[in-house]
C-alpha cells in the first residue's frame, strides 16, 4: 500500500469479489473496509487508485489490471464507461442475470427478515439490446471530451452534442454516435438531427447560462411500428423550429407523431408543459395480446414492450384468477395491468395518481371494448381507504406495481386491513419491497417470488413476489 502525495491511496492487486448496487463492484481494501469500484467484473484483479476516502468504506477506480476475469465481455459500445447507461456492458450476460438474482435475494432477506420460498430463476430478456422503447436525449454546445481525447495528442475541439447525461453532472453530455439500447431508426433520428441543426446553425443548449435554442429529444418506438419523435425547444424561432420538424418529417416519414415543447424553466421536465402537436397523431399504439395502448408524450409504458409483456403473465399467473375474482390494481399506470387481467376477472379498480394515465386507461379499456375495469385517480394513501372499499368492494385480489419508493405506510395498512387472500406486488426496487414486506409478514406469507429482467447491461430488476393470507 503506496500514499500519494494527494493522500489518494493505490491498492495493488486487489481482487473483484462482488457486483453490488448501482451497477458499481465491490473489493477489499488491506485494512478490511469495501472499495466501491465502477466498470471492473468480479474476479478481476486489479490496482486501486482510491478517489474518496469514508468512514466505512473507499470509492475509487481500477489504475490497471493484472487479470481478467472469466465473466467479463467485450462491451459492444464505443461509449461503453463514459456513458452511464449500460454499466454492465463488460460482464457476460449470465452473470449480469446471477447478481440481480442475488441482489434482490440478498435485499429480501437482509431487510425483510421474512421467511421466502425458494426463488422461481430470474427471467432474462430475450433481447439483450436494442430493447428500449424511449430514449431521451440531451442538446449541449459544450461537448464532454472522453479521457482517453483528454490524453490523446489530437486537437481538441468543443462542439456541439446530442446524447446522454456524463453520470452525477447535470450540465455534462457526451455526444452519443450510436446507442444499442433503441431500434432503428432511433440512431439515425438522433444523428440527422445532430448534423442538420449544425448545417442550420442552431444553438444547442448551454446549461450552464441556461441558454440556447435546441433542449432535448425523445423518441418513442413501438412493436407496431409507429414512432414519436418530441422536440424540446428552450425558447421560440418560428422559422428554424418548423425548418427542423419539416426536415424531420421529410426524412423520416415513419414517423407518425411529431410533437414539440417550448420550455423555458430551469429544468427541462415536460410534465408541467404543453406538448404540441406538429405532424401526425398525439400519440402511438402499442399492442400486447390484442389488446391496443395508446402511448402520449407524457405516459408511463414500461421500457422494454417484449418483457413487459413477460412480466405481466407472471403477475397474472401469481394472482391465479377464475373469473369469479374482484381485483385492485394499485398504481395502475395508463391501466395496462388491469386491463392484461380483465379477462379473467371479475371485475378490476384500477388506481393512479397521474389524471393523465387515467385518462389514457379508459381510452385504452374503450378501445378494447373491456368493460368490467373501472378506474380512479388520486394519491393512493387518500383514496384507498374504507369508504372506497365500500363503494367498488371487497378485492379477493390486489395487485400492487408502487414506484421505487414502494408503498406508503398507510397503503400497506389498508392492505392489513382489508386482507385479501392474495397480494401480488412487482416491484422495481426490491430493497422498498422487502421493507414493505416486512410489514405485511404479520399476515402474510411470501410463497412465490419471481425477479425479471427488464433491462440488461444495466444493474436494475423487476422482481414479482406473490403473497397469500398466513
Ligand atoms: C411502476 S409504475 C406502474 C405502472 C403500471 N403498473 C404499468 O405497468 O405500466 C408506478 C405508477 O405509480 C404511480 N404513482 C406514484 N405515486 C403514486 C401515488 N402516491 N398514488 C398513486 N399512484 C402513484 C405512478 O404515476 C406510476 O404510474
Amino acid at each position: 500500500m503506496a500514499r500519494k502525495k494527494t493522500d489518494r491511496i493505490v491498492f495493488e492487486n486487489v481482487e473483484v469479489l462482488d457486483a453490488g448496487a448501482k451497477g458499481v463492484s465491490v473489493a477489499k481494501a488491506p485494512d478490511g473496509k469495501i472499495i466501491f469500484l465502477p466498470n471492473v467484473v468480479p474476479g478481476d484483479v486489479v490496482d486501486v487508485q482510491t478517489t474518496k476516502k469514508r468512514k466505512a468504506y473507499y470509492e475509487g477506480k481500477a489504475t490497471v489490471i493484472h487479470k481478467f476475469s472469466e465473466h467479463r465481455v467485450e462491451p459492444i459500445c464505443e461509449h461503453f464507461g463514459a456513458c452511464g447507461g449500460c454499466k454492465w456492458q463488460n460482464m457476460s450476460y449470465d452473470q449480469q442475470l446471477f447478481y440481480k438474482h442475488q441482489e434482490v435475494y440478498n435485499n429480501l432477506k437482509r431487510i425483510g427478515k421474512i421467511e421466502l420460498p425458494e426463488f422461481e430463476p430470474i427471467l432474462g430478456s430475450k433481447e439483450q439490446f436494442f430493447y428500449r422503447n424511449k430514449m431521451e436525449f440531451s442538446f449541449s454546445n459544450a461537448r464532454w471530451l472522453t479521457e482517453e481525447e483528454v490524453k490523446s495528442d489530437a486537437e481538441l475541439v468543443r462542439e456541439n452534442a446530442l446524447g446522454f447525461h456524463i453520470p452525477k453532472m447535470w450540465d455534462k453530455i457526451l455526444d452519443i454516435k450510436k446507442c444499442h439500447l433503441q431500434q432503428d431508426p432511433s440512431n439515425a433520428i438522433r444523428n440527422e438531427i445532430r448534423a442538420f441543426a449544425n448545417a442550420n446553425e442552431m444553438e444547442f443548449y448551454n446549461p450552464r447560462e441556461a441558454s440556447g435554442f435546441l433542449r432535448t429529444l425523445m423518441i418513442r418506438t413501438a412493436s407496431t411500428g409507429e414512432i414519436m419523435v418530441l422536440i424540446q425547444f428552450f425558447k421560440e424561432n418560428k422559422k428554424q423550429r418548423e425548418l427542423l420538424l419539416e426536415f424531420l418529417m421529410e426524412r423520416f416519414p415513419e414517423i407518425t407523431s411529431l410533437q414539440y415543447v417550448i420550455n423555458g424553466k430551469a429544468n427541462d421536465t415536460i410534465y408541467d408543459q404543453d406538448v404540441k402537436l406538429y405532424k401526425g397523431r398525439d400519440y402511438i399504439l402499442e399492442e400486447m395480446e390484442g389488446l391496443k395502448f395508446s402511448i402520449n408524450a407524457k405516459s408511463f409504458y414500461q421500457t422494454n414492450s417484449d418483457q413487459a409483456y413477460e412480466l405481466y403473465a407472471i403477475t397474472r399467473d401469481f394472482a391465479g384468477l377464475t373469473g369469479e375474482e374482484l381485483v385492485y390494481d394499485l398504481y395502475t399506470g395508463t391501466g395496462t395491468i388491469a386491463q392484461f387481467v380483465s379477462k379473467k376477472a371479475k371485475k378490476v379498480v384500477g388506481v393512479e395518481a397521474v389524471p393523465e394515465a387515467i385518462a389514457d386507461a379508459k381510452v385504452n379499456a374503450d378501445r378494447n371494448k373491456i368493460t368490467n375495469c373501472e378506474f380512479f385517480v388520486g394519491d393512493m394513501k387518500n383514496v384507498f381507504n374504507d369508504e372506497f372499499i365500500a363503494q367498488h368492494g371487497h378485492p379477493d385480489v390486489i395487485i400492487t406495481d408502487p414506484p421505487r419508493d414502494g408503498m406508503h405506510k398507510d397503503v400497506v395498512e389498508q392492505i392489513l386491513k382489508i386482507a385479501p387472500k392474495r397480494v401480488v406486488y412487482v416491484s422495481c426496487n426490491s430493497a422498498t419491497q422487502a421493507r414493505d414486506l416486512a410489514l405485511m409478514d404479520e399476515l402474510y406469507k411470501v410463497v412465490r417470488v419471481r425477479p425479471v429482467d427488464m433491462f440488461p447491461q444495466t444493474h436494475h430488476v423487476e422482481n414479482v413476489v406473490l403473497l397469500e393470507l398466513k
